[in-house]
Order: C-alpha cells, then structure tokens, then sequence
C-alpha cells in the first residue's frame, strides 16, 4: 500500500491520479494498492472537483500540507516547474519518495541542487519524462543495445504542438516562472530519449525562436516558441532536435529516429504501438508492439486467445506508475525510469543549447557530478 500526496491538480496532475488509480489494477505482480490522501492546489474550485472525481480523502490549498503530511508515503509533484523544488526537498526531507514533473527545475543550477538534496537525503525519486515507458521506445532500446541496428550513426527528432489559443499565456510561456519554452517543455522529453536510447549529448549548436506576446500584457519575459538543435552523442553519433509549440495544424506530433548502419528505426508518438523497422535492400516494415514478449504486453491482462490490444499515451503514463510504485513499495532501483541525475542532465543540456543559440556556436555540455 502506498498513501499518495498529489500537488497539482492540473492537466499532467489529473493524469496521474487517473494512472496511479489504474496502475494499482495492473495484473503485474506483487499488487500494489494506492491511497489517494491529499491533494494540494492553489485553485479551490478545481481541486475539490479534481478530488471529487479521483476520490482523494482531501485535499489543501497549501502544498506544504501534501509535502510534511505523516500519513503520504509518495509525493506527486506536478506543479508549474517552479514549484518543483521545495516541495520535492520538503518531502525527501519527511522521508517521502518523489516523482517529479519535467523539466525537474528552470535551470541547470537548480536541477543540480535539487538532484544533489535528494541524493544526500537518500529518498526514491524519480523523474518524469514518461517516454521511458512507452512500449515502442523500450522496444527501440532492447534492439539498439542488441545491436540489430548496428553502429549508431544517426538520432533525429521533432515534437510538434500548438499552444496558442489566444487566452492569455499561462506560466509556461514565462522565463521566469518556467525556465525554457518550447525547448525545456517538449525539447527535454526527446533530449531525454537520444540518452535513454543511444546515449549522452556531449555538445550542441541550436536556434531559438519567439513570435509570441501575451494578449494580456501578464507576462512580459516570453520564453521560445520553437528551437532546432544540432549535436554530438558520446558514441560520436549525430543528433538533431527541433520542438515547436506554435504549429498551428499539429496536436501533439513527436517523431523519434535512429539509424544505425544495419537498419533504422522510427518512432511517432501519434502511432505509438507502431514502431517502423528499415533495413538495406528492404522496404519499411511496420512492427507493432503489442505482441507477447514485448515490454508491457502482459501489463493489463493474460495474453491469450483474446488478442493483443492497442495501448494509448495514459496507459504509458500507468506503466511509469507502476514503476515509481514498485520503487517506492518494493525498493526497485529507479533506473532505467529517469532518475534525478537525469533529470539534472537534462536541464544541462537544454541550457548548454540556449546557450549555443545565444552564442551561435558549437558549445560543449559540462556535466557537474
Ligand atoms: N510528462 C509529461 O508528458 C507532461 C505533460 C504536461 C505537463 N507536464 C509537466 O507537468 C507540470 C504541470 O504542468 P500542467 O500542464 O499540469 O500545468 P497546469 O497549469 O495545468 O497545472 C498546474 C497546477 O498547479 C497549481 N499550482 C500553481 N501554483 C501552485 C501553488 N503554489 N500551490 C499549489 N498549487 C499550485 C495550479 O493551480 C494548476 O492547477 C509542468 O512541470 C509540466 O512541464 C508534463
């Protein structure tokens, strides 16, 4: 049994109630049963209809509650990136394990203060670039490491999505109260993935763009809409990232490739039980991973004479539940999900790339231990 606190009760926090719920029901074994206890958001209104719906025992408009409660074992902390540290050292601090929203911190510095807390505090935690759990892109891993795609030469990637509703901006498009736009919201999910499949960024030379203003005139600091990077990965592979947040005709298009010199691999989000397999001399075969034996398949259910069903994107957040549950419950190391040592490295590298596009040249990430 694991008394969950939630701080959030937002977008990303109502997908996490909704997937520590049913990743409880998950047939994996040991069970792991949840209790959702406390729910903090600053928001009144939304947080008892939030509560109402996931059925948490309470809820506070002060996190501190969620962060110090005696009766939380794991603390959720899907607040506005700025809002990432303290509650996460609060909570480390009362001996709770923490799963951390990404991007873990608005700056490298306080990524690497938050990593080096929660080292020395000794808590689980974890951080949240929920693409570790994606079926497809284990797959992808389990074949680059088998090495059936050879060398390494090539990573590509694109997360496209429109954010621009002509609402007032939010936090996010703030430098100062979310760090980076485009490049820390969406850009370190799949700087995340280049080291998750083939491994460490080790320099960079990036554009950044900003067309947006506030039609509110709230936020006067907009961070970038749209990056696009080039980069060096430790093998001595190439890697290419470009994110965009104000690509009107696109709802959530991520694209993931890696070519090696046997055969290649592609990945998009919107197809993700779908992974493209290429090999020379033959045409693109489309693998999909819902077949036994592929990670996650017997997640749900038996495996049997019903078929193998498709997965969707809160599915993948469940299977990253059950992984922060089997850690915090059962002391299962964190890794291969991101800890956060990654999600410090991260936050170095998404820096080290604003700083190349301010610079406009090559910079080399400098990694502090
Ligand atoms: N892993 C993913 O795929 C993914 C997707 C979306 C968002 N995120 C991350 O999740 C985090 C939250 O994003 P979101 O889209 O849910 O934002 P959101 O704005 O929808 O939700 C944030 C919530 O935090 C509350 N809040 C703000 N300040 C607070 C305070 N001081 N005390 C208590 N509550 C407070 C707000 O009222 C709001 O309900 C961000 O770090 C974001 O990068 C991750």
């Amino acid at each position: 049994m694991i008394r969950i606190g939630l701080i959030g009760a937002g977008f990303i926090g109502q997908m996490h109630a909704l997937t520590f719920r049913t990743a409880s029901m998950t047939s994996w074994t040991p069970g792991i049963d949840v209790r959702l206890t406390v729910l903090a958001d600053q928001d009144p209104t939304l947080a008892a209809g939030i509560r109402a719906r996931y059925g948490f025992e309470r809820m506070t408009t002060d996190w501190r509650e969620a962060a110090d409660a005696a009766d939380v074992d794991l603390l959720i902390n899907a607040g506005p990136n700025h809002l990432h540290a303290e509650p996460s050292v609060a909570a480390a601090r009362s001996g709770k394990a923490v799963l951390c929203e990404k991007p873990l911190a608005g700056s490298a510095d306080e990524a690497y203060a938050l990593w080096k807390t929660l080292e020395a505090s000794g808590a689980t935690a974890m951080c949240a670039f929920m693409h570790r759990s994606i079926p497809a892109l284990n797959l992808a891993r389990d074949m680059i490491r088998a090495g059936e795609l050879g060398e390494i030469r090539h990573f590509r990637s694109r997360f496209l999505l429109n954010m621009i509703t002509g609402e007032p901006l939010s936090w996010r498009f703030s430098r100062s109260e979310a760090g980076l736009g485009a490049l820390g919201d969406l850009g370190s999910h799949h700087i995340d993935q280049a080291r998750f499949l083939v491994g460490e960024v080790v320099s960079v030379a990036a554009m950044t763009s900003t067309w947006t203003g506030d039609p509110a005139g709230r936020v006067t600091d907009v961070n970038d809409d749209a990056f696009v990077c080039v980069g060096r990965l430790e093998n001595g592979a190439s890697a290419s990232f470009e994110a965009s947040r104000v690509a009107a005709a696109h709802n959530l298009g991520g694209s993931i490739e890696v070519d090696g010199t046997r055969a290649s691999i592609a990945f998009h989000m919107e197809r993700l039980n779908e992974l493209v397999v290429l090999e020379p001399g033959r045409g693109p075969r489309t693998q999909l991973v819902t077949q036994a034996g592929h990670p996650y398949s017997d997640f749900w259910l038996p495996i049997g004479i019903q078929g193998q069903h498709p997965l969707g994107w809160n599915e993948c957040f469940a299977h990253q539940a059950r992984h922060m549950l089997e850690a915090a419950a059962c002391g299962k190391p964190v890794a291969p999900r991101a800890t956060f040592e990654d999600g410090y490295r991260v936050a170095e590298i998404v820096e080290t790339i604003a700083r190349s596009a301010r610079s406009r040249t090559f910079e080399t990430v400098t990694f502090r231990s």
